[in-house]
């Protein structure tokens, strides 16, 4: 991203819903793994700084849960700070939107005491329809069973995902947020897809369920009326917040070894989940993003197919799953758990061209005697250093692992550097100096104060330094 101004800087922590305090600028947050790092922590950290958070790419697929009141609730669709008054939650044109569950966290957090979210969605953002959950479920069925020695289902969320892009992709057959505001046109374009896709459905599985043109416009036009004081063109909006010398806060969603175009295809989402689906995702260009904070674990986990290098199918795997509570947010699904591979996060910090690391979940290392980190990979024989983003490749890597000492203390009460045993220390450092970019955030526990960070101002150091 761009060195214009502003300055380049992490904004450092600061309470959410208070009043914007002076940083350098916006600021994107992304996950450099297969997902689920804990960027709503992250964001949730940060956010009170900022006038905006934007989401930018995916759907339902995501999850993160946010403490409202006291009381934890569940989110795929909403940006995560929608539920602070002060800042505006914008889902952009490149999310594609279900309605039905965007109503449903409307709904939750009006119960939670939140009765109007300050939101804004794109006009030119795509509609999930339940017939693209259809597809997907079809999709993924039909490529496990092609050769059950061989299955070659992705592993997806069946949130439509996929099924929603190719529609935007092929346009016909496509449904954008302002269609649900215009009776006709939104008719006529279900009706189209209907047509194309039911027989398809058929032709795939007997059991496939048929898709009433009728019944769906109708239901979709209650939705956008119901959606009606939320949508927008959010590019104008975006734009006149940068023009006013706003704030914003870009909240990837997925992650990105989870990216269409560079992550580990075809086990992937269907967007770009990387800092470069920003400027396309909502029409800010990447040389306005004054900062890229990249968000990780301490090891790596995956949900669904697809190769993974460093994964421990063993006690060791097992241990991590149990501590970190390594369970699917949207799915439920247990996650594949293991070692961190430095390779894969060398790539992603040069993809994201990262400012800084959050390094998350330290607290489930504690009580291995010792850890192993991967820091190269052995390909026939040769010992190489770059990622490979692509699946058959990668499958025919071994990790080169570095062995670090262990730690056996409970960390979860750490607040500054100094307090983590010197084996932890060492792990912080260890990863800030093979990531290429400096860790200024790390977490040792769910809870916004179970953070170490600098304070702000001295935020432009390493935290080693700090
Ligand atoms: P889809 O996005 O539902 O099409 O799923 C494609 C792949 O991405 C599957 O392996 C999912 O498990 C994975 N995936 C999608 N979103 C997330 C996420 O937010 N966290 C972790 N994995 C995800």
């Amino acid at each position: 991203m761009g060195t214009s101004n502003p300055p380049r800087g992490h904004p450092g922590p600061g309470e959410a819903g208070e009043s914007t305090a002076p940083h350098a600028g916006s600021t994107a947050v992304v996950g450099l793994q297969w997902g689920d790092e804990g960027k709503g922590k992250v964001i949730d950290l940060i956010a009170g700084g900022f006038d905006a958070v934007v989401r930018f790419n995916g759907g339902a697929n995501a999850g993160h849960s946010v403490v409202v009141n006291g009381r934890r609730h569940a989110l795929h669709l909403l940006p995560s700070a929608v539920h602070h008054p002060r800042v505006k939650g914008v889902i952009a044109n490149g999310v594609v939107v279900d309605p039905a569950v965007l109503l449903e966290e409307i709904d939750g957090l009006a119960a939670l005491g939140v009765p109007r979210p300050n939101l804004a969605l794109s006009d030119r953002a795509h509609v999930v329809l339940p017939y693209h959950k259809e597809e997907d479920a079809l999709r993924e069925t039909v490529a496990a069973a092609a050769d059950a020695e061989n299955d070659r289902s992705i592993g997806t969320t069946r949130r439509g995902i996929g099924p929603a892009y190719s529609d935007k992709a092929l346009r016909s057959t496509a449904v954008r947020v302002g269609d649900l505001l215009k009776p006709a046109a939104l008719r006529e374009k279900i009706e189209r897809a209907c047509a194309i896709k039911n027989p398809q459905f058929q032709a795939m599985s007997e059991r496939a369920q048929s898709f009433d043109p009728a019944l769906l416009s109708t239901r979709y036009l209650e939705f956008g009326e119901r959606l009606r004081p939320y949508i927008t063109d959010t590019f104008q909006l975006l734009r006149a917040m940068l023009d006013d010398g706003r704030h914003l806060l870009f909240e990837g969603a997925n992650a990105t070894l989870l990216d269409v175009d560079h992550g580990t295809f075809p086990y992937v989402t269907a967007s770009n989940c990387t800092s470069l689906g920003i400027p396309a995702g909502t029409g800010v260009p990447g040389r306005l993003i004054a900062s890229v904070v990249g968000v990780m674990k301490a090891y790596c986990t995956r949900v669904g197919a697809g190769p993974f290098p460093t994964e421990q199918n063993n006690a060791v795997g097992e241990r991590i799953r149990k501590r970190g509570n390594e369970y699917g947010t949207t799915t439920g699904r247990p996650r594949r758990c293991g070692w961190l591979d430095l390779v894969a996060l060398r790539y992603a910090v040069r993809l994201n061209d990262l400012d800084s690391i959050a390094l998350m979940l330290l607290d489930v290392l504690s009580g291995f005697d010792e850890i192993k980190i991967c820091t190269a990979y052995r390909v026939s024989g040769a010992r190489i250093e770059r990622f490979l983003p692509d699946a058959d490749s990668l499958t025919l890597v071994e990790p080169i692992y570095e062995t670090l000492p262990g730690w056996s203390e409970d960390i979860s009460g750490a607040r500054a550097l100094d307090d983590l045993p010197s084996a932890a220390r060492r792990y912080v450092q260890f990863v800030e100096e093979h990531a290429g970019a400096p860790v200024r955030i790390v977490s040792v526990g769910p809870d916004r104060e179970q953070t170490i960070a600098p304070a702000r101002g001295a935020a432009a150091h390493p935290i080693h330094a700090a």
